[in-house]
């Protein structure tokens, strides 16, 4: 289980990788008790189609910057440090592009967490996490910035990295969509 305790510095594939064999192992359980829950859970083609997935948070350190898909998209769940969390907070709203307070991007209380869609809002490349001028992520296409609330800050797009419909299940653990 090295890949928890990969740091926000090592920000490769190694990150999807854990979750994607998450994900995979997630489904085969699902699948491995689908006679028992026949009634109730999605079957697999409703999943692929957008079914709610939950997401346990509790491997994700401080810091690191995960990836998933939902519904065919990426998505970055970030576990911000309180520098992050900080920096994001005392933004002048008024002065962004798109503008957006931190609050309404992430969950009453649980501001260490951020999750957007995980494609540019410009040309949709995948941005960089824990880079750019503000480190938050850096889309290496045509430049755009983004901050540790994913919020637009400089560059071409146009927008903020969007939050996907998401809530709080149980303290560590999330359902998107
Ligand atoms: S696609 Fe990200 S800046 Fe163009």
């Amino acid at each position: 289980m090295t890949d928890v305790a990969t740091t926000a510095a090592e920000h490769t594939r190694r990150d999807f990788l854990f979750i994607a064999t998450g994900a995979a192992g997630a489904v085969a359980a699902a699948s491995a008790i689908w006679p028992f829950v026949s009634q109730m859970a999605p079957d697999a083609d409703t999943i692929a189609a957008g079914a709610p997935v939950e997401f346990d948070l509790t491997p994700v350190a401080e810091g690191q910057i995960v990836k998933l898909f939902w519904r065919g998209k990426l998505i970055f769940v970030r576990h911000r440090t309180k520098t992050e969390i900080k920096s994001a907070v005392e933004t002048d709203v008024a002065s962004l592009r798109d503008p957006e307070a931190d609050a309404v991007r992430v969950k009453a209380g649980k501001s260490q967490w951020l999750v957007v869609y995980g494609n540019c809002t410009h040309l949709g490349c995948v941005p960089l996490g824990n880079d750019g001028s503000f480190n938050g992520w850096l889309c290496p296409c045509h430049g755009s910035v983004f901050d540790t609330s994913g919020r637009i800050r400089q560059g071409p797009a146009p927008t903020n990295l969007p939050v996907p419909p998401y809530e709080f299940v149980s303290d560590q653990k999330i359902r998107i969509g």
